[in-house]
């Protein structure tokens, strides 16, 4: 598959306009949002959607998300209710999916099949104007191939998806980082499937009932059924085998400090950490208390350990509190659930 994919810069108001026209007519354009890149197409248009599928790589049983310019547009795709206005007041436009049971309009092939659709307003301004253009409901997963961490630059979404396009809109760096926080709305209960821009501490302040999905934090077994068939799909794992290294502070550097003499790793550390380790293939992520900064850096740092040829990864556990949350969760993923605990 190679088409002609156009680049256009975020000042590009023509460009964005034809970037607008090609997504109501069935093409695709990767767009910025706040959280990571994404890969829009028409959610109206059944086969604008499963050319998604293959330009990504994407099993077809793994449904997208439907990016909205307005709240007011929810209730023609989906049956809402009090709890979804609720949450929309507190976090819409931002990083929140929030699923619910979907009407008619929206084909089955973007939501594979189920009988729910998953809607996010996203707050970056690029994302919101382009939506509004287009006139169209648009359906995008992260903008990366199957298998790659999600794109938080233009030009990781130009190293993955270059000749598989129609566009891609060079928005600069990601705010969040990661991708949104998931949750599933039933009636009033809500339940937090995916950990992202959006902490569990913070829907419980506004919320009574909200539930934490256990498979945000543990390995999905052969007996449970998760509620979001993506859990079920390996998830970025980079080239080295990577391990979480989790126990006491001093005792996890030293264990750092060592492999650095003895084998060829990469280590994802804390800022704090630096001075006690050696340079070389030493990405700091952030400040241990500073889970916003762990995040953001997180995504590009999985590629350049790719690029660096080591044979094993090594890297902290990360907080569960706030943020700290979702970066642990995607760390844990990568490293295929392997905790080394000293
Ligand atoms: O931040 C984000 O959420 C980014 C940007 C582009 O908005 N998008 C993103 O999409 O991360 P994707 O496709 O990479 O992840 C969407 C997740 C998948 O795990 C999918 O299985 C789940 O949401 N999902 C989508 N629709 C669903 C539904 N109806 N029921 C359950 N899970 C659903
Ligand atoms: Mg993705």
């Amino acid at each position: 598959m190679s088409i002609q994919t156009k680049l256009i810069k975020m000042t590009d108001e023509e460009g964005l306009l034809q970037a607008a026209n090609s997504l109501a007519s069935g093409g695709l354009v990767v767009f910025p949002t706040e959280t990571v890149y994404g890969l829009g197409a028409s959610a109206l248009d059944p086969f604008a959607a499963q050319k998604v599928y293959a330009a990504k790589g994407r099993p077809s049983d793994n449904p997208l998300i439907v990016h909205l310019s307005c709240i007011e547009e929810a209730e023609k795709y989906c049956f809402v209710n009090d709890t979804f206005y609720k949450l929309c007041e507190n976090f819409s436009p931002g990083p929140l999916t929030m699923i619910l049971p979907k009407k008619k309009i929206i084909p089955d092939e973007v939501t594979a099949g189920l009988d729910s659709v998953a809607l996010r307003i996203p707050s970056n301004a690029i994302a919101h104007r382009l939506i509004a253009l287009s006139k169209v409901p648009v359906a995008a997963p992260s903008a990366n191939l199957s298998g790659k961490p999600s794109p938080t630059c233009a030009k990781h979404v130009i190293d993955d998806l270059m000749g598989r396009v129609d566009y891609i809109i060079d928005g600069g760096d990601c705010e969040v980082g990661l991708e949104s926080t998931v949750v599933k709305i039933e009636d009033t209960k809500v339940t937090l499937i995916r950990p992202g821009g959006v902490t569990y501490e913070e829907l419980c302040e506004v919320h009574d009932f909200v539930v934490l999905d256990k498979l945000a934090y543990e390995q999905c077994n052969e007996n449970m059924v998760p509620i979001s068939p993506g859990v079920k799909y390996k998830h970025y794992a980079p080239k080295a085998k990577m391990y979480v290294v989790d126990g006491e502070y001093e005792r996890i550097l030293s264990f750092m400090r060592e492999k650095q003499q003895n084998e060829n790793c990469g280590i994802l550390c804390f800022e704090e950490d630096v001075p006690f380790l050696t340079e070389k293939n030493r990405i700091s992520l952030g400040s241990i208390q500073d889970h916003k900064t762990q995040a953001q850096h997180l995504f590009a740092a999985f590629r350049t350990m790719d690029d660096k040829n080591v044979d094993t990864i090594y890297t902290h556990a990360a907080s569960r509190e706030g943020m700290g949350l979702a970066v642990y969760n995607r760390l844990i993923k990568a490293a295929g659930f392997e905790i080394i605990n000293v």
